[in-house]
């Protein structure tokens, strides 16, 4: 007996794969940029003193955009401080996470550092503590030719071309009361607004996104996107979201069903950027930057005390360096499988974050730089997803959850790329207890095709990808797979994540 049956028609499109789906976020948090991307001594350390290790593990993730410089930082952030000689660059206590920040790193370097990743610098302007003239001055900085004094001092800086910034995020999570300045919705949709008509008087071709709510269990949650974009309808092109997931009270069953609660989520902003548009009768559609999503152990951090003394505040050190497992590799692979399956609304996505903080990449200080859990799910999405997203036709077996009631045991999506004939299946099994079987209606894709079918899963669902056992957890060839004319069986582990490729 099947647990699940999928119907895969290359018909059924829901969008084409949008490459900024597969962006990231580099925040100076912890050692994210400090001994995460940037450390001069280390032994692969380039002439700018980036880590060469990160840089090809980044390069093998197959990341779009980067978000940068944060998240809570960006909301007491002075860009102006990480620009110029590095030896006039001022110390500054960074609020948001007790830090010292050194601004060793600024725009100039990180824009050369993405450069080098082969990826697209997205960037964060301070909306918390700042206003409309240093988002004028941050855009005028970065994107201006030459002829203003902002630009001429990029150029003496070192950097004569402009950056090129074309994502720009109004703000962070400014619903949030930790967020320095933060804002009633009202508020901040007003100074949205306006930040957004300036910036776009210098450059209309701007895609700007206005902040969602920070997650959608906010008291504020829908009323928020509603009011949000009542002010700023016009003028941006996306709303954000954000939603990390953890296993609480060891309820595994609900974990692994968080791209359930993701697909709600989107939905229901959907739905209120679809009000708001018919509201103000508008022809634009504003779509979703998904820009912080991941596994985040957030309650294990809030349970770690803050330094308070202002005179004791390290740099660099070491916060939320969460070790990912077996499962959070699946619920990352699911949260992945909900974002391709809304590809037609969310249109930018950045799993949070990139080096050492809620990272797939680990590294040490001096040391070794190794891939968690959590990187091949992403790796392998970004690598084999192509062409268009399609809309499955899924029947599964479900399960009872505590928190979000009967769950499919098998979720899944499809990409398919006409022109080199490929079809990427995306699948994870929820199923805890054991194997699930898999039937698969390719129709004629399946005919006189090649097969690739690979599968992360461990005995122990919780196991690691550490310093000392780097690459315990990899995604293996399985050989649970037979074909016969048009239908295609697989097996899954329990607790797994596996790409099924037919070309
Ligand atoms: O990614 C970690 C933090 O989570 C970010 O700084 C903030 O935007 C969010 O609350």
């Amino acid at each position: 007996m099947a647990t699940a049956k999928i119907v895969i028609d290359p018909s059924f499109i829901v969008a084409p794969v949008n490459r900024n789906l597969f962006g990231s976020f580099v925040e100076h948090l912890g050692r994210c940029v400090y001994t995460g991307i940037y450390e001069p001594d280390h032994p692969t350390a380039d002439t700018d003193g980036f880590r060469g290790d990160v840089l090809d593990l980044v390069k093998e993730l197959g990341v779009s955009t980067i978000r940068y410089p944060g998240g809570n930082f960006v909301s007491g952030y002075k860009w102006e401080d990480g620009v110029g000689p590095k030896e006039d660059r001022p110390r500054r206590l960074d609020l948001a996470w007790h830090s010292l920040e050194t601004n060793e790193i600024g725009l100039d370097e990180f824009s050369t550092w993405v450069d080098k990743a082969g990826s697209e610098l997205m960037l964060a302007i301070n909306l918390g503590t700042r206003g409309v003239e240093e988002a004028l001055d941050i855009l005028d900085y970065s994107n201006i030719k030459s002829g203003t004094a902002l630009s001429d001092a990029r150029i003496a800086n070192g950097h004569p071309e402009p950056h090129a910034v074309t994502m720009w995020c109004l703000g962070n999570e400014m619903d949030g009361p930790w967020q320095l300045g933060h804002r009633s919705a009202e508020d901040y949709g007003k100074i949205a607004s306006q930040t957004a008509r300036a910036l776009r008087q210098v450059d209309p071709s701007l895609k700007l996104i206005a902040c969602g709510s920070s997650n959608p269990r906010m008291p504020s949650f829908g009323s928020w996107e509603r009011t949000v974009l009542e002010h700023t309808y016009e003028d941006v092109d996306y709303i954000s979201c954000h939603a990390y997931y953890e296993e609480s009270d060891g309820d595994l069953g609900s974990f692994l069903a968080s791209g359930t609660n993701m697909d709600s989520f989107i939905d229901s902003v959907v739905a209120t950027i679809d009000h708001v548009k018919a509201e103000l009768r508008s022809e634009r559609t504003v779509n979703i930057s998904f820009d912080e999503w991941n596994v985040w152990y957030n309650k294990r951090y809030h349970a770690v005390d803050k330094i308070t003394d202002p005179q004791e505040w390290p740099i660099a050190p070491r916060l939320l360096e969460d070790v990912y497992t077996v499962a959070d590799a699946v619920v990352v692979g699911g949260l992945l499988i909900s974002l391709l399956r809304h590809a037609d609304r969310v249109t930018a996505a950045s799993l949070a974050q990139l080096v050492n903080v809620i990272a797939p990449i680990m590294t040490e200080p001096a040391g070794d730089a190794w891939r968690q859990t959590i990187f091949y799910p992403f790796a392998q999405a970004s690598k084999h997803a192509q062409g268009d997203v399609l809309r499955l036709n899924i029947t599964s077996e479900t399960y009872e959850t505590k928190v979000y009631g009967e769950v499919d045991l098998v979720d899944g999506v499809a990409t398919h790329d006409t022109a080199t004939r490929t079809t990427s299946v995306f699948l994870v099994n929820r199923n805890s207890t054991g194997e699930s079987t898999v039937v698969i209606d390719a129709g004629d894709l399946a005919q006189n095709a090649n097969f690739s079918f690979t599968t992360l899963a461990d005995t122990d669902v919780y196991a690691q990808n550490t310093l000392n056992d780097q690459n315990r957890v990899v995604p293996v060839q399985n050989d649970k797979i037979v074909v016969e004319g048009s239908e295609i069986r697989v097996t899954l582990p329990a607790v797994s994540w596996s790409v099924l490729v037919i070309s």
